[in-house]
Order: structure tokens, then sequence, then C-alpha cells
């Protein structure tokens, strides 16, 4: 069967010469078993008919943000959710400008703005314009974005009399490279469709309506791993601390503030969940009391009354049916026994020890990760237990390509 069978696909279409092999693509994808609504900016119909698009598809063509009949039947937000993938074949110099800056002004720019689907983009204009300082900028800063693929421009004579790039990809090749998006989403891999729940960031425990105790987390481990999951196929859920980073397209995102609403969001999700990886460096202690008013420095010592926040994942740990969970010890020194220590006294399956310091552990892009494990094995026959120990060494590298690591291991230990 078809990698494209039942995908639902937007095919956005520009206002270029190439809209004319947008036709031929759109027949390619329906013959693949996918369901395509097309997507026309105004410019494209200067190109080609609607009338063309709507006889290949069977469905009507959308085109305006404000088509009253098409939103009562699905509307933009909707359509936008729909979409497993959004296809822009031609995708001209202006649209690409336009989804850079994540502007909204047409139906298409506004799909691209409101979906989490993968977004692959076909540019095709004047090879003077490919090859202009703005759209070079344009597609290197769309190139670095997660979850958008660039396919094309060909080089070749172009309908203007030019010869250089910025020809539409052949339909085949996009085709393909539709399919190439499918199946990079890693059906294969074993944590395929596994709920992931991942907490990230630190938490912040207010003391007044302007201070609060917290800590120097980033969550860019959290979020380096909600990433990789999400692009192994697993179905990822993020409840994050307060940081300064995107969410990683595909992936829930939770938002929270303090340990207590991270424990709350946690409980809300946990029992749907086969893995809990808790990456959050979470506070420890929340003042007692929140003062209602900022509190004035009169006296020359002040004592703030802390009480211990609940732990999150001990707590996890303890539910009778405990998805795999995974903790992280971050420590400036005596880092292995530490962790063996929370491994054993947390109940976990992993503990992932990392090294904290002036720069190391925290905020900074590459770590190194010493890995911890108990796995409990049953055999098939008899159903056995087996308690199988060990560690690995997972050296320097950067958070993305550790926790692409890391899951590989919890994936070998436990789904395999
Ligand atoms: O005990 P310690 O804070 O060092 O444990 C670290 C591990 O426990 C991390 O995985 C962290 O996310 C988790 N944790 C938690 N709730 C807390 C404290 C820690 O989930 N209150």
């Amino acid at each position: 069967m078809s990698v494209l069978n039942q995908k639902k696909i937007i095919l956005g279409v520009c206002g270029g010469v190439a809209a004319y092999k947008s036709a031929e693509l759109l027949r390619l994808l329906i013959k693949q078993g996918a369901q395509v609504q097309v997507v026309m900016t105004a410019s494209a119909q200067q190109f080609i008919r609607s009338i063309t698009f709507q006889a290949l598809s069977t469905k009507e063509v959308r085109s305006s943000l404000f088509d009253l009949s098409a939103e009562a039947g699905m509307g933009h937000i909707e359509l936008a959710q729909w979409a497993d993938l959004i296809l822009i074949a031609p995708a001209t110099a202006n649209t690409i400008a336009k989804i850079t800056c994540g502007m909204a002004d047409n139906l298409l720019t506004t799909l691209c703005l409101a979906s989490k689907a993968p977004l692959l983009i076909a540019p095709a204009m004047n090879q003077q314009m490919w090859l202009n300082e703005a759209t070079k900028n344009n597609i290197n800063s769309l190139s670095q974005r997660d979850g958008l693929s660039i396919c094309g421009p060909a080089i070749g004579e172009q309908a203007c009399g030019d010869n250089g790039p910025g020809r539409m990809e052949e339909p085949e090749v996009l085709l393909s490279a539709c399919q190439k998006t499918f199946t990079n989403q890693a059906e294969q891999t074993p944590l395929y469709n596994k709920r992931i729940l991942i907490t990230a960031g630190p938490t912040i425990e207010d003391i007044d309506p302007v201070r609060y105790l917290s800590n120097r987390s980033s969550g860019k481990m959290g979020y380096a791993i909600a990433q990789v999951a999400q692009k192994q196929g697993a179905k990822v859920t993020l409840i994050s601390g307060p940081v300064a980073l995107n969410a990683p397209s595909g992936v829930d995102l939770v938002t929270v503030r303090s340990a207590q609403e991270m424990h709350d969001a946690v409980f809300e999700e946990v029992t749907q969940a086969d893995i809990f990886i808790a990456t959050a460096a979470v506070a420890d202690y929340r003042p007692i009391k929140l003062a209602q008013k900022k509190i004035k420095k009169n006296a020359d010592t002040l004592i703030i009354e802390l009480q211990k926040n609940p732990d999150i994942l001990s707590d996890v740990a303890k539910l009778e049916n405990k998805p795999l969970c995974v903790g992280f010890a971050a420590e400036t020194d005596n880092l292995e026994n530490y962790a063996r220590n929370k491994l054993n006294n947390k109940n976990l399956d992993i503990i992932v020890a990392n090294k904290v310091g002036a720069d190391q552990g925290f905020e900074v892009d590459n770590n190194e990760l010493h890995l911890f494990w108990k796995a409990q094995l049953w055999h098939k026959e008899g159903h056995k237990k087996e308690i199988l120990q060990g560690q690995k060494k997972l050296p320097l590298a950067s958070k993305k390509q550790l926790a692409s690591q890391l899951l590989n291991e919890v994936a070998l230990l436990y789904f395999n």
C-alpha cells in the first residue's frame, strides 16, 4: 500500500507559470490514495482555473479566507488541523517571504501558520529572484525550521527565457518528496505510536508579586528529546516550565509555572503514557506563604520559610500501572553514587546522570550523559522476572544527538 494512502494533503498553488504542472502533481497524489484539498492564491488563479483542480480532486478548491459558505463546511483552523502535510507547489518568492515572517494575509499563508503539519515547499521563480539576497535569506531561515523541507528548485530554461535555478521540480520528484516526508516519520521505529510524556525546563515558585525562586534550566534537553521522539513517530506531550524555546512541531505542549502545576499537569496525562521522561529541574521547595504585596527591605535579614514540593517523578513511579520511568540526575559531584541512589529510591527504570557546573549541563548546547538502568525482563514462558542492570556513557555531543542516543537505548532495552 502506498505511504500516501489516506494521507490528508493540502496542495497550495501560488501564481507562477509552473502552476500548470500542479495539476499533474495533484493527479499523481490522488492516484496514490491521498485526500487532497487544493488551496489557490489569488494570483494562481490568473495562471490556471480552479475547475481543473476541482475535477481532479473532486473537492471544491479553496482560495478565500473570507468565503462564508466554505468556512461553514470546514473552517480554516479545522482545515489546518485536518492536514497531515501542506505542500506548496509552486511556491513563489512572495509566498516564501510571507511564510518566513509568519504573515497570514490569505488562506494559504494562514493555513501554514495555523497548522502543525509538516510543510514541503517547491520554489518556482525567475532565477534572479531566486538568487536575490532577500530570497536567499528567507530560504536559509526556512530551511532551519523544524518540520519544513524545501524541494528544488531545478536549474534550466525558464518561461521568461532566462536560464538558471528557479524551475519548479517535476511532479514525479515532488511526489517522492511527499512520500519521503511520511516515511521519515519512521513508522518502523520501536517508538512509533508510543505515548511519551516529558517534563522540561525549570519551575518558578513565587515569593511575592515580583520575586520568585527558580533555577538555571533552559529546557533544551527535554525539548530535544520531545523533538526526536516526535520524529520517530511517538505521540509526545511536553509539560514545560517557563523557557525561551518554541515547542517542536507535532508535539502537544502544556505550559506550567510552579512544581505543583507541573505535578497536576503530569497527573492529567500520565495514565495515557507508555514512557515518562522527567528532564525538568523541579524546584525542591516553595515558599509556605505567597506574599500578596511586594516584600519591603526593612529588616537586615529575611527568613522565607519553605516547604517541600511534591516529587513528580517519584509519585509517577509509585503508580500501579506506571509507565517506563526515566529520570535525570543533575549533580555537581559524586555523580554515579547520587544517580544510583535515585534509580533505586525513586523506583526508576533508567536514570540519566549529567554533571552541572559553571559551563556544563544547564543552558549550554552540548552535554555528556551517563545512563544507569535496571530493566525488569519478563520471560514469555513461565513469566520469570529478571533484573538486568547496566550502564552506558554517552560522550560529549549536542543535546539533539544525545536525545537520539538516549531514545535508542530506551527502545533497545524496553521496546524491541
Ligand atoms: O531528586 P532530584 O531532584 O535530584 O531528582 C531529579 C529527577 O527527579 C529529575 O528527573 C526531575 O525531573 C525529577 N523531579 C521531579 N519532581 C521533583 C524533583 C525532581 O519530577 N519535585
